[in-house]
């Protein structure tokens, strides 16, 4: 598939870091499975970028990676539309990310807010090493290597698909200028046929004489459409657009998953580290459990004190969960003493359960027999692998490897 195809392509990846929880739920899976039906979807775990901070314990992988693919199915990521591999199953994701870290000035690393930030914040880990330093590098071999078009992330790994555009630039710009290039661009405009020869060359005038950019995306969906090109003249046609060589690596686009609400059982940012989580296929009876024992809003001592859902951890599950009219009721009931907390935590257990029990039934049936798990996964590497494959071909030719 051709780079221009390509820009309908997804990818993301996750680290296999434990066990899922409703925080991977409403802020990344809810959104793979609606992306999977819009989109050619790639998704991986991630166990090299685990082990760029975890690498003194690496027998989490082992078990996480399986168990992690099971959460997604579960939940209705859906192997018939969406590749389900593992990073490391697919060598050419470090190739890529070797022949690349030729080209990627240390500075441009260093400058990534993650680096100092996690190095500040994960302090009880080495992470003065170079694999650390670059894994964002690896992130962008990750994304490039599928030439896709769109990245789902998170506001914090921003900066890594902005970095992985930079990076792919510079590679057009010093590989992509094959001997004769303006030639074969020109040779490649009189193909498209007289009417389109001419659009093309005045919206490419028009975006670089006055930065047009509205030019510029007309005249690349102008090069969508032709039917008689071949893949490397419209390669070429691109790149000749924007000035520089022809396209071989895609610059792509985060798509912005928006900030997840979901709090964990104290209020905060649900996650494993905080100990506030509930997983995906936490026992429901201890669904119940956490739920009823979660902090409420501390002015409600006793049954008869009035409380204020704003201040409480639990308005914010039922912002999630419940209908209006079940929170108009929580809004009544807790400010006139109306309700008791554990009253007003029912419609969110149930909830929660309603929500788990399907889930955990499909887990489970996954559970009982991994070896469709192993033979998905399998499948899911084969499919990235060839795509991968044609990529780093066209890179080892573009940096003058494949030439003996
Ligand atoms: N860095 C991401 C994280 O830590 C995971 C990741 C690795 C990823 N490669 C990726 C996400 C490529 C999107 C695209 O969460
Ligand atoms: Fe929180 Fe509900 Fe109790 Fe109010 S009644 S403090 S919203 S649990």
């Amino acid at each position: 598939m051709s780079t221009v195809d390509s820009q309908q392509r997804v990818l993301s990846g996750m680290r296999p870091t434990g066990r899922l929880h409703l925080g991977h739920l409403h802020g990344v899976l809810k959104n793979w499975v609606k992306l999977q039906h819009e989109y050619e979807c790639f998704f991986f775990v991630a166990d090299w970028h685990a082990l760029t901070t975890d690498y003194g314990d690496p027998g989490i992988f082992e078990e996480n990676v399986v168990e992690m693919v099971i959460d997604w199915l579960a939940v209705g990521v859906n192997p018939g539309s969406a590749a389900l591999f593992v990073q490391s199953k697919v060598p050419e994701h470090a190739e890529l990310h070797l022949l690349l870290s030729m080209i990627t000035p240390i500075g441009w690393l260093e400058r990534v807010p993650s680096y100092k930030d996690q190095q500040e914040k994960l302090r009880e880990k080495d992470l003065d090493t170079y694999g650390f330093l670059g894994y964002p590098l690896l992130q962008a071999a990750d994304i490039l290597i599928y030439r896709a078009g769109y990245v789902p992330v998170g506001a914090d790994q921003v900066a890594h698909v902005e970095l992985t555009r930079e990076v792919a630039r510079r590679f057009n710009h010093m590989y992509g200028r094959e001997p004769g290039f303006e030639e074969n661009a020109m040779a490649a405009v009189r193909k498209m046929g007289k009417k389109s020869a001419r659009l093309y060359s005045s919206l490419r005038t028009a975006y670089q004489e006055q930065g047009d950019h509205e030019a510029l995306a007309k005249a690349q969906a102008l090069l969508k459409e032709q039917q008689n090109i071949s893949i490397g003249d419209r390669e070429r046609l691109f790149g000749y657009l924007e000035g520089g060589g022809k396209m071989i690596l895609y610059e792509p686009q985060a798509l912005l998953t928006p900030a997840c609400k979901m709090p964990g059982l104290d209020g905060q940012k649900m996650s494993k580290s905080y100990g506030n989580t509930i997983t995906l296929r936490e026992p429901l009876k201890d669904v119940e459990k956490k739920i009823s024992t979660m902090p409420t809003d501390p002015a409600r001592v006793r049954r008869k004190d009035p409380g204020d859902p704003e201040k409480c951890p639990v308005w914010q599950l039922h912002l999630s969960y419940s209908s209006q009219k079940t929170r108009d009721w929580v809004v009544a009931g807790c400010k006139s003493a109306g309700i008791g907390c554990l009253e007003c935590k029912k419609p969110v257990i149930e909830a929660v359960i309603a929500e788990l029990e399907p889930i955990q039934k499909e887990a489970a049936q996954y559970e009982r027999d991994p070896d469709i798990v192993r033979s998905i996964i399998a499948e899911g590497c084969e499919t990235a692998r060839e795509c991968a494959k044609a990529t780093i071909q066209e890179v080892r030719s573009a940096m003058g490897l494949n030439t003996w």
